[in-house]
């Protein structure tokens, strides 16, 4: 009597969450800023990021969409000076040759990439960066 029930209700859930989801990147864009919305994303992305690592897995191809870092509008549009644009090419730099990079030195360049995130981030906002940590992988 009581499965088919339970059975609805999970898939209602189901359904309910995806829509959730979608209400909530929604609100979020509209909320913030262009970089602040590629920052997430490459903060989620270098997360999954490092847990194919840990499995001994090969990432994919470099993700195109990093490079909106370059033309992305800021919160505070003075942000982009000519050291901000530095950290930019490095980072870039650094995230292409994760993707290129041999099993052996995987962690080491993943490692590299995400130091190059706190670099930038030194200059620029610190806030995030006890977060940003939690991606080295140890
Ligand atoms: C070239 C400089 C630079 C690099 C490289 C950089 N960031 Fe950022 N990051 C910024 C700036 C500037 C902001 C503020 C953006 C804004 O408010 O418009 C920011 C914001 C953030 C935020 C907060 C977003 C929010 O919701 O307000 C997170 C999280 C973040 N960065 C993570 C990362 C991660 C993870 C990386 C590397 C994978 C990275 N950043 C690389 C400069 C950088």
């Amino acid at each position: 009597m009581r499965r088919p029930l339970i059975i609805l209700i999970l898939i209602s859930l189901l359904f309910s969450c995806k829509k959730e989801e979608k209400k909530n990147t929604e609100l979020i864009m509209y909320k913030q800023s262009e970089m602040a919305a590629l920052m997430n994303t490459m903060y989620h992305v270098n997360l999954d990021l490092k847990e194919k690592i840990l499995k001994g897995q090969i990432p994919d191809s470099f993700p195109e969409r990093y490079l909106k870092i370059h033309t992305a509008t800021l919160t505070d549009s003075t942000d982009r000076t000519s050291s901000f644009k530095q950290f930019s090419n490095l980072y870039i730099q650094n995230m292409k040759k994760v993707y290129t990079s041999s099993k052996d030195s995987l962690t080491t360049n993943f490692n590299q990439a995400v130091n190059s995130c706190i670099a930038c981030h030194q200059t620029t906002c610190t806030g995030p960066i006890p977060r940003i940590k939690k991606l080295l992988i140890k």
